[in-house]
């Protein structure tokens, strides 16, 4: 099982596709600018060629790399490029030997991974189909996934919390009971974080666990008599449809996909903002998907691979996948596409939305798609990101998601890429469209929701 937001596999993990493979990289005493090396580690590298000539000699006459061929040496090892030593050893008395023993070192004292490396490894580059956990009803390891994320749940107690001393003055504490309804409740973790806001504030709360999964009811309904007791009122209902007894005064829910709506959050809250108070609350109060164009022929080749027999020859390719991005270049930094804020200060207004972006690339290189991040406020300053510039550190809750494009489009130095990306509702289903409009204008990908919807 993949490790965040599971959903079906279309490629297997570790699975190094069978896609062409980019010739040795030949590594010479002068490195290319940073820019031209970023865009060779996002090529589907199988080896790269060390001659010994590139080797100096340290203090005790053993060879060693010069500190830019080091830190690019650890870059192709993180992807298992395979390192060929080319050449006669240049170290008077010293053998072939301890040329490898140096790699071995380098290789052995590389930065340690990080939380979120260790959990992704084994998924690098291992496409999923996203979650529909609306339509869908998720199982109990999917939650059981989500319960490990140590950071996402620390935010959401840390935004009721500040939350409710916003809302509670001291002199209120004893008899203000704060209405609060978790919606979309999962197995309860949200709950959980809310109970423990309450007592670190020293505030009183009501809350409506609302879940339409009758799984997780189940779970719900065994921790409300084993530990939460009257204070808690599980509600095995649609939050679009459920009538509640009287109004929250806080609503907290986490809907959200690698791609901010892409679980139709937008949906589901405007469907139960009847329940919320007016100056009521919604922890999360906003969140934006960012894109971001990619040259990655790994990928494009793992998204080919997708073909299947029943579907149009070219579906795989008008739909986006859930996916740790690892063999990739990205070519210009990620900007904001679809906005939402809850309350939806606009209810009338439906959430179809359109966006065209533009971005400055600065090398030769070929466009292959486009990634796509997430960031939310839950409240005030506390927010949760899974955009690279300020990804929530140690959050693995979420991977990014990526938009292919069914023709790799050549891009060179200097020119902007523009895309138009559409998310388009109807009563029953959301879905995006995409295209490119420069610097040469690509097929619309999905037209009319033919290759992948979301279902309401
Ligand atoms: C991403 S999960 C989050 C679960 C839990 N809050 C957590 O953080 O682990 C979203 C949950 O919302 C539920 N859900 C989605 N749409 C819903 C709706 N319209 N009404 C009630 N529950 C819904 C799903 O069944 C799922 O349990």
């Amino acid at each position: 099982m993949a490790p965040n937001r599971p959903g079906t596999a279309q490629n297997s993990p570790k699975s190094h596709g069978n896609g062409p493979k980019s010739p040795p990289l030949e590594l010479g005493p002068d490195l290319p600018s940073a820019a031209a090396l970023d865009r060779w580690l996002g090529e589907p590298l199988r080896a790269a060629i060390l001659p010994t000539r590139l080797f100096l000699t340290n203090k005790r006459g053993f060879p060693v790399l010069a500190r830019p061929h080091q830190r690019l040496l650890v870059r192709l090892l993180r992807l298992e490029v395979q390192v060929v030593l080319w050449g006669a050893p240049h170290h008077g008395a010293k053998p072939l030997g301890s040329y490898l023993q140096y790699l071995e070192y380098l290789s052995q004292h590389r930065p340690p991974p990080s939380a979120y490396e260790l959990f992704a490894r084994g998924y690098e580059d291992y496409l999923q189909s996203p979650l529909q956990p609306l339509m869908d009803n998720l199982e109990s390891q999917t939650y059981e996934v989500f319960e490990k994320d140590p950071i996402k749940y620390s935010q959401y107690q840390q935004a009721i919390y500040r939350c409710l001393l916003d809302r509670v003055p001291e002199e209120e504490k004893d008899t203000n009971v704060q209405v609060v309804m978790v919606l979309g409740a999962g197995r309860g973790p949200l709950v959980a974080a809310a109970l423990r806001a309450a007592r670190q504030a020293a505030r009183r709360l009501r809350v409506y666990a609302v879940e339409k999964n009758p799984n997780a009811v189940v779970t719900l309904e065994s921790w409300q008599y084993e530990e939460w007791g009257a204070q808690v009122t599980v509600v095995a209902r649609d939050m679009r449809e459920w009538r509640a007894p009287e109004a929250a005064d806080v609503v907290v829910s986490e809907l959200l996909g690698s791609f901010g709506d892409n679980e139709l959050s937008p949906e589901c809250l405007d469907g139960a903002q009847r329940c919320l108070k007016a100056g009521g609350v919604s922890i999360p109060c906003a969140y934006t998907s960012f894109l971001a164009p990619i040259s990655s022929s790994k990928l494009y080749n793992e998204v080919r691979g997708c073909r299947e027999r029943d579907r149009h020859p070219e579906a795989q390719f008008e739909t986006p996948y859930v996916v740790r991005l690892h063999n990739f270049h990205q070519l210009a930094p990620p900007q904001p596409c679809f906005a939402f804020r809850h309350p939806n200060p606009d209810p009338g207004r439906d959430n179809s939305r359109y966006r065209r972006l533009s971005f400055r690339v600065g090398v030769n290189t070929v466009l292959h798609g486009f990634a796509g991040y997430f960031e939310t406020t839950l409240y005030g300053d506390i927010t949760l990101s899974i955009r690279p510039e300020t990804h929530s550190p140690g959050m693995f809750s979420w991977f990014p998601i990526f938009f292919p494009i069914k023709q790799p489009l050549t891009v060179r130095a200097g020119e902007e890429v523009a895309v138009a990306f559409w998310r388009c509702a109807s009563p029953k289903k959301v879905w995006y469209e995409w295209a490119v409009t420069a610097p040469a204008c690509s097929a619309l990908h999905n037209p009319t929701g033919r290759s992948y919807t979301i279902g309401l």
